[in-house]
């Protein structure tokens, strides 16, 4: 018997086994800060956790369409009509049990093995892992670090394009930087997207976390409806990452080739959970709000508490809920070769989880500059402990070293 290569194309997701490795630290009896996965520390809303108790009394516990129960489809094309401005209907909405399922269905029904998907790098890595299974390539377009924040590299996307290319990949506020693109890169991408006929796929999933500036969609662009793929989820703005409920709005044709994928794939989302979805798109918003106000002051004080950490040097990041410090001095003063070495030290000695550059495909360079991801979805005590930690083990180590020396 063979596996077939595809499954051994499919990369693991760091997060997740560092979740693994922690638990094994923390049975052991250690302590661990967690600032590695990107999960709200929130409750998911009462009221939506009662339309969800009140949907499985209402025996709503079968089947339902692969696409998504009609109220639901509705109650999303309205959402997304109210947020991109602009006329969604029902039949362009197909829901998927979390965001990433249908990010994996739309690559699977647009990208043929062989062609070419271009996408930021670092990135979230499920974008990469599915292209590479599917035996097409994931060029990576650098996002590159300015003065105010990170910015994908333009010129690199233009000239990276050949007659291979069949996909753009964006995500804004972007997993790991909390990078928001901003309008006009969205205008140049719209054109290279419209003059080489390419499907441009846009992770919206943290548009509700914005705090500087305003979130804009390609979607909303002219002409670009027919050729973008709009995915979002309930798993970050409701802190609903376990009810598995996400979307794709997308052109009608490609929403029945999806439906078919759906029904395929896992017949359908569990149905009490889109009744959930319901109440959380038309019941009151101020718990959102009131998380992405949390949210706002975990930034400030996180980029201020990492700022102040000898060789860490971290942007104030537009949404999401990542830190993305620059450590390439840290890792210099504290005699390390490279941010996977931080990462395993921090975790080993100073108890604290982070993830290195590497976990969003940044490639393992110690020429190049380090960088590792924080997530902040965690309490502000957390947050104060563990950069505590982090300055501590930093400052042993600057200690070590000048003794050494
Ligand atoms: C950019 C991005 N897209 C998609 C997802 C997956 O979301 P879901 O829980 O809805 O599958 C994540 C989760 O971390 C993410 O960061």
């Amino acid at each position: 018997m063979d596996y077939a290569k595809r499954a051994k194309r499919l990369e693991p997701e760091r997060a997740f086994s560092m979740l693994e490795r922690i638990s094994t630290m923390v049975a052991a009896g250690r302590n661990i800060i967690s600032f590695h996965i990107g999960e709200p520390d929130f409750a998911t809303p009462e009221n939506i956790k009662t339309a969800a108790c009140s949907s499985i009394h209402a025996n709503r516990t079968h089947y339902s369409p692969p696409s998504g129960v009609p109220e639901l489809r509705i109650a999303i094309a309205d959402y997304m009509s109210k947020t991109r401005g602009m006329q969604i209907s029902p039949e362009q909405v197909v829901v998927s049990a979390g965001t990433k399922l249908a990010i994996f269905c739309a690559i699977m029904s647009c990208v043929e093995s062989g062609a070419d998907v271009l996408g930021p790098v670092p990135t979230y890595p499920a974008y990469p892992s599915i292209v590479n299974m599917i035996g097409a390539n994931y060029v990576p377009i650098p996002l590159i670090e300015t003065d105010s924040g990170f910015r994908m590299d333009l010129d690199r996307l233009a000239n990276a394009v050949t007659p291979n290319a069949s996909m753009i990949v964006l995500n804004s506020p972007h997993n790991p930087t909390g990078a928001l693109l901003p309008r006009e890169d969205l205008e140049r991408i719209a054109e290279i997207a419209t003059e080489h006929d390419l499907w441009v796929l846009s992770d919206e999933i943290y548009s509700r976390l914005v705090y500087d500036g305003s979130f804009a969609s390609i979607l909303s662009l002219p002409g670009m409806a027919d050729r973008t793929i709009v995915v979002d989820g309930f798993s970050k703005a409701y802190a609903m990452t376990g009810w598995r409920l996400g979307f794709a709005v997308v052109n009608r044709t490609l929403a029945g080739l999806l439906d078919t994928f759906m029904a395929n794939v896992h017949s359908c989302t569990a149905t009490f959970t889109q009744y959930a979805g319901i109440e959380a798109l038309t019941g009151p918003q101020y718990e959102v709000e009131k998380m992405r106000l949390k949210f706002v002051k975990r930034r400030d004080l996180i980029v201020t508490e990492l700022n102040s950490i000898p060789g860490f040097r971290c942007h104030l990041p537009a949404g999401a809920f990542y830190a993305f410090p620059n450590v390439t001095e840290a890792c210099r003063i504290a005699g390390l070769p490279d941010a996977d070495r931080l990462q395993d030290d921090l975790l080993e000695r100073a108890g604290v989880a982070v993830l290195s550059m590497t976990a969003f495909n940044a490639q393992r360079d110690p020429e190049a500059d380090q960088y590792v991801r924080i997530s902040y979805a965690t309490g502000e005590r957390e947050i104060l402990e563990g950069t505590r930690r982090i300055r501590d083990f930093m400052s042993a180590r600057v200690g070590l070293r000048f003794h050494r020396d």
